[in-house]
Parts: C-alpha cells; sequence; structure tokens
C-alpha cells in the first residue's frame, strides 16, 4: 500500500475479542491468536476506531489534534497494521487450508489390549455408549503389528524428527512386555532414520509394580494415571468387574510410582461425571494426599440420557469450582509459584504460543490410534469401530479416506463456528463426543459454547494479568 492509499484507507479493527486484565486493555487477535496489549496511543486509536472506520487522514488529524506527532502515529498505526490489530477494506474472515494428503504423522497411540481388568461406569470402551466392536479381533496386541505400526510412525514423519508413541488401553499394563518391547525397537529405529521418539502411558494403575516404575523411570516415560478423587469418589465409578472400588488397589501403588519415578511428568487425569464432580475436594486429595505435581480434569462423554451425565446445572458448578482453582493458579504465578492444575495451564500454554486451531484436535492429522489388529483410526476413541478410518499397519495410512476426514472436520467447513470468537481454540470440539452426541462425528458441540467461551475468557484474564505481573512466568510455555 503506498502512504496516499495507507492515508485514505479506511481502517476497522480486525476480528477480535477484547478483555481487561491488570488494569490494561487487551485484543485477542481471533484468526491469528495473539494477543496485543493497548495502551497510549494505540488505545486511543482502538477507541476512535469502535464507533466507526476512519481513514488515515481522518484518524492522524484527529491524534495531531490531541498532542501526538505525526511520527508517534505513523509508527502505531504501522504496528497495528503489521499485528493484524487493524484491518482495511471490507472485513472478511480467512481460514487455514486443509492440509496436503501427505502430511506427516508425529505421534501414533497404540492401543495395546481391548481387554480391561476394572469396569469403570463411565468407559466408553464397553458402556452403553460403546462404538468399538472387538468381536473376533485379537485381545492384545502382537509385537509384530506394534512394530509395523512403528515403522509406519518413522515412515510418514517426513520433516518431523520428534515423534511419539503413546500407549493405550483398556487397561495397557495388561500388555506390559509389547510396551516394553516397542520402547527398545521404536528407539532403534528413530535413532537410524535420524529422530528422536518419547513415550507415555494412560494406565489406571491397579498393575504398577517396581519393576515398572523403573522400567518407566529409565525410559523417561510420561504418566497419566486415571483418578477419580478419594476413596468414596473414585469408587463410585472405578470399580473391578465384582463391583469392588479400585482406590485401595491404586493408591498405594501411586505413592510408590511417584516416589520411584521422578524423570517425567506423572499426571493424574480425572473424569468428572454427574455424581463425582466435588472439583476441589479431588484436587486437595490428589495433590495433598497423593502428591501428584500436575491433575486434569475432564467431564464425561456420554450420550444425553445416561444418568452419569454431568447435567447444565450441574456443569455450571463444576465451572465455577473450576474458576476459583484458575484464580487460584494466578495467585501462585504471579508470585512464582507452581499450582498443579493443568486444564489453565494447557489453554496458558495455547494462548502463549499464539495457536490458532483449523481442527480441535490431532485427530487423524499428525496423530493416529493403531488397534489390536493394525489397523488405524482418527484416534484411539474411534479404533476397532466403524467410524474414522485411515488404512492399517500392512497396507499403510488409507491416504483418501485421510483427507476426506479432514476436509469434513476442518474449521472451514463447521460453518456453525465460523461467526464464534474461541473457534482457533475450540475449532468445534471432540470428534468422538459428537459422534457419542450426535451420531456424526463432525457436528460441533454448541451445547457447551457459551461454557468454552467463559473459559478461555477467563484464562485470557488470567494470562493477561500474569504478563503484566510476573511476565517471567510465561516463558515455561515457550515451545521447546
Ligand atoms: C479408556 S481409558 C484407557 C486407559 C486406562 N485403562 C485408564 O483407565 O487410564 C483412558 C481414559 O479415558 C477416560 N474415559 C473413559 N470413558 C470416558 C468417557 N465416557 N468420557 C470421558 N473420559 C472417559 C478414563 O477415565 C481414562 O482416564
Ligand atoms: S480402566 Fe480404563 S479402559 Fe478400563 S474400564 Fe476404566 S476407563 Fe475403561
Ligand atoms: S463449538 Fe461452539 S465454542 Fe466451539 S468453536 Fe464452535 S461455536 Fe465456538
Amino acid at each position: 500500500m503506498t502512504a496516499t492509499e495507507a492515508l485514505s484507507a479506511a481502517y476497522h479493527p480486525a476480528e477480535h475479542h477484547a478483555f481487561e486484565s491488570g488494569g490494561r486493555q487487551f485484543l485477542y487477535l481471533i484468526p491469528s491468536g495473539a494477543i496485543f496489549g493497548l495502551e497510549g496511543l494505540s488505545q486511543e486509536i482502538y477507541n476512535l476506531l469502535q464507533s466507526c472506520p476512519l481513514s488515515g487522514e481522518e484518524l492522524t488529524m484527529e491524534l495531531l489534534r490531541r498532542g501526538y506527532s505525526e511520527a508517534q502515529i505513523e509508527a502505531t498505526l504501522d504496528d497495528m497494521v503489521d499485528f493484524d490489530v487493524l484491518s482495511s477494506g471490507t472485513p472478511k474472515k480467512t481460514f487455514p487450508t486443509v492440509p496436503e494428503k501427505s502430511f506427516p504423522i508425529q505421534r501414533i497411540v497404540l492401543n495395546t489390549t481391548n481387554q480391561c481388568n476394572l469396569a469403570c461406569g463411565y468407559c466408553y470402551e464397553y458402556s452403553e455408549d460403546k462404538i468399538a466392536s472387538t468381536k473376533d479381533k485379537p485381545k492384545f496386541m502382537s509385537d509384530s503389528i506394534a512394530k509395523a505400526a512403528i515403522d509406519t510412525l518413522v515412515k510418514e514423519s517426513a520433516g518431523r524428527n520428534s515423534l511419539h508413541v503413546t500407549f493405550f488401553g483398556g487397561e495397557t499394563l495388561l500388555n506390559y512386555p509389547l510396551m516394553r518391547d516397542s520402547v527398545d525397537y521404536a528407539t532403534k529405529v528413530a535413532k537410524a532414520a535420524g529422530k528422536t521418539v518419547d513415550f507415555s502411558l494412560t494406565t489406571n494403575a491397579t498393575l504398577l509394580t517396581e519393576e515398572i516404575a523403573d522400567f518407566l523411570a529409565e525410559h523417561r516415560i510420561g504418566v497419566t494415571v486415571s483418578i477419580d478423587g478419594d476413596k468414596e469418589l473414585h469408587d463410585r465409578m472405578r470399580v473391578f468387574h465384582n463391583g469392588k472400588g479400585s482406590y485401595d488397589v491404586i493408591a498405594p501403588k501411586i505413592k510408590m510410582l511417584l516416589a520411584r519415578h521422578r524423570t517425567n511428568a506423572i499426571g493424574a487425569r480425572v473424569t468428572l461425571s454427574e455424581g463425582v464432580r466435588q472439583v476441589r475436594r479431588i484436587y486437595d486429595h490428589l495433590t495433598q494426599e497423593l502428591g501428584f505435581d500436575g491433575v486434569g480434569f475432564a467431564p464425561v462423554t456420554a450420550s444425553p440420557d445416561r444418568l452419569y451425565q454431568i447435567g447444565g446445572h450441574s456443569m455450571d458448578k463444576v465451572l465455577l469450582e473450576f474458576e476459583e482453582l484458575a484464580w487460584e493458579y494466578r495467585d501462585y504465578a504471579i508470585k512464582g509459584g507452581r499450582h498443579c492444575f493443568t486444564n489453565v495451564a494447557d489453554t496458558l500454554k495455547e494462548l502463549h504460543l499464539g495457536i490458532s486451531k483449523a481442527y480441535t484436535c490431532g485427530a487423524g492429522l499428525g496423530l493416529l490410534g493403531v488397534g489390536t489388529t493394525g489397523e488405524f483410526a482418527a484416534c484411539h476413541r474411534f479404533v476397532d469401530s466403524p467410524v474414522a478410518q485411515m488404512g492399517n499397519v500392512t497396507t499403510g495410512i488409507d491416504r483418501e479416506a485421510r483427507h476426506e476426514f479432514l476436509e469434513k472436520h476442518h474449521i472451514g467447513a463447521r460453518t456453525d463456528c465460523h461467526s464464534c470468537w474461541v473457534r482457533g481454540l475450540c475449532a468445534g470440539g471432540c470428534y468422538h463426543e459428537s459422534y457419542i452426541k450426535h451420531g456424526l462425528s463432525d457436528a460441533s458441540n454448541l451445547t457447551s459454547c457459551d461454557r468454552i467461551r467463559g473459559w478461555i475468557d477467563l484464562c485470557l484474564r488470567i494470562y493477561g494479568e500474569i504478563g503484566v505481573k510476573n511476565p517471567r512466568f510465561l516463558e515455561r510455555f515457550d515451545d521447546n
């Protein structure tokens, strides 16, 4: 744009969400995911453009009248245009494009078994909401299937040098030998290809032993332990097949794991359901009594008529408790302390990195789930189901099926979300949840939008305040 064109163009604020924090006004810029702090002159420009678009000439005249110099005005306007805070011309929405068919994968989730020694009341693998069919399929993944899946990961990860393998189930540790051998194999083949690979495990903790803990520590394997709170709460849903709660079995094993394994993060994953939604009580128990230093909560995914589904009124209460913990996180962060509520940390990281998503998550994109037969699905939740299938370890990734999945689930195809200011962070919601609730994996989860927007707004305010009062704290979220 020439200087004359710039002066005559009518400026307006680009698509944004404004919020205040730490005594300052910020703009969350929707297409880019960036956060812009307003002050002095930029604040005045923004205020002036709130009521109607103004040309550069009109803006300059008004700001000169207010005592700013021409050089100041020009530099600030340039900054605001460069950062996409202001635009000229007709406002238009832009979306990223659908990735190429050869888009590399970076993570596989191996369902080491489809069997489980627990019978948790809500489990999407075995409850009435189950979509997987394991009839006539091997109960345990074989070594050769796991190796072939790892080979596919290495082969299909062009340009990606750090790979990830996640071990999942059923109860993952029912097939511990496979995990041990796969860690060894993946490390070897990744190294031969000039890449690194790291590992994570999700487990119900019932089968942990000292030997397993030492293996996890030796290989720096990140662990997520599924636990829903203290004995009374946990045992409501997480029970053995005879109905007996699993808390007494897992509590000592978790303490043993936390004591022996210090080379990577060990987090607690809480599944909240209608009878188990006492967030503060659960958080305090898991951090203070058991010693976890990361606790993440996820509401149960279920058809609306399931009794354990959290109702709207209850969900509002859950969010109030989330909010209380989130402000507590803010207080710790301002003092440079460490708080264990990972839901906030995860969202702050996305805000810090300016993430603007075309997809809710990596399913089918950089991540594939693998079943015991060696079939690939968009993620572990779709393994062995009729939905979101995309090839197998023998014939390779089905690029057409994957591309079709990526086209269907792209934010550009989700017209319901196009005017939503959190679309770059939510992007429509979990595909599995949509399938369970609406029978369509690509239907946006429109029932929770206000809560999602409220949560992101809260995290933005927390991010802004930490940024003003202790900006160094945010360096931990730098990508490395
Ligand atoms: C399916 S399990 C598999 C790994 C292992 N058996 C475990 O429990 O950690 C993985 C996680 O999914 C969670 N989960 C199971 N059913 C769920 C549902 N309907 N909604 C949300 N999370 C669910 C479990 O609580 C657990 O944290
Ligand atoms: S332990 Fe994991 S896989 Fe087993 S029933 Fe519970 S949630 Fe499902
Ligand atoms: S599902 Fe709702 S909150 Fe999420 S992006 Fe779409 S409209 Fe926004």
